[in-house]
């Protein structure tokens, strides 16, 4: 059966979208089938898997208001192991539109359902916000990955989402589901500086055996393939980032075993 995870944190720049898609690259390496689920309206998910805007009609959202199937939806990417649920920019009040749905929490874990075990890992790259998109990510996954990027202030705003990540867990227990916390994932630690590691130290104090061994280091190449739209695990395999996504792959899954 598939496993769903967020990738959330509703500070933007922290890595969710690095890791969304590198995670999905490096998954598919070893060999597992993935769905990755776009729910940012920047849409660089989609971009990064090498689908051009407006190569595609509908996307994620028209699912979100229930004017679309995720059958109808999901594409297919150069990699015949990754499927995407494309975003698209221009979406207009979408958290709106769900809050007028009675079923506002559970819009997309309903079309998920039916869907997801087509696929071995479900991944969800959440907008930086704790609006309906993220909690119905929430509602659809087995757990939550957290990006923290090794920075100043990096646990800033870290209690607000945890209480996002309690009151989904409350709300899914009524259902007999569960929501973990699946891993705390340290981003972009400037190897250098040696404040990057104080909140190495600081984070894994916080949350002991939640965080990840692997640590993200910040690399260059990261940011370059961000510039040309490609993961950076396809775009400089033997870059530190791309090894260490690789490594995080690997841990991901003996988590889920
Ligand atoms: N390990 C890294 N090293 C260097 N740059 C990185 C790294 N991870 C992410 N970045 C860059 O940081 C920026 C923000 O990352 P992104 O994944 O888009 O964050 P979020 O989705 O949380 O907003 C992007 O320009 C990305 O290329
Ligand atoms: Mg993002």
């Amino acid at each position: 059966m598939g496993i769903v995870l967020s990738i959330a944190n509703q500070k933007g720049g922290v890595g969710k979208t690095t890791t969304a898609i590198n995670l999905a690259s490096s998954l598919s390496y070893l060999g597992k089938k993935v769905l990755l689920i776009d729910l940012d309206y920047q849409a660089n998910a989609t971009t990064c898997m090498g689908i051009h805007r407006g190569s595609f009609e509908k996307s994620v959202f028209d699912c979100l208001t229930e004017e679309a199937s995720l059958r109808e939806v999901a594409l297919k990417t150069d990699n015949p192991l990754i499927d995407v649920l494309p975003a698209k920019t221009t979406v207009e009040a979408i958290e709106e539109k769900i809050i007028m749905n009675t079923n506002r929490d559970f819009i997309l874990h309903t079309q998920l359902d039916e869907f997801k075990d087509e696929y071995e890992y479900v991944l969800i790259d959440c907008p930086p916000s704790l609006g309906y998109v993220t909690i119905n990510a929430m509602m659809a996954s087995d757990g939550v990955i957290v990006p923290v990027q090794c920075e100043f202030l990096a646990m800033d705003g870290l209690t607000q989402l945890l209480n996002t990540i309690r009151l989904v867990q409350s709300k899914k227990k009524i259902n007999k589901e569960t929501l973990t916390i699946y891993g705390v994932l340290l981003t972009m630690l400037d190897t250098r500086v040696a404040s990057g590691y104080q909140v190495v130290n600081e984070v894994k104090t916080y949350f002991g055996e939640k965080v990840f061994q692997t640590i993200i280091p910040r690399n260059i190449s990261c940011s370059n393939a961000t510039f040309y739209g490609v993961p950076v695990t396809e775009f400089s395999p033997k870059s530190k980032s791309s090894v260490s996504y690789r490594q995080l792959a690997k841990e991901v899954i003996t988590r889920n075993e």
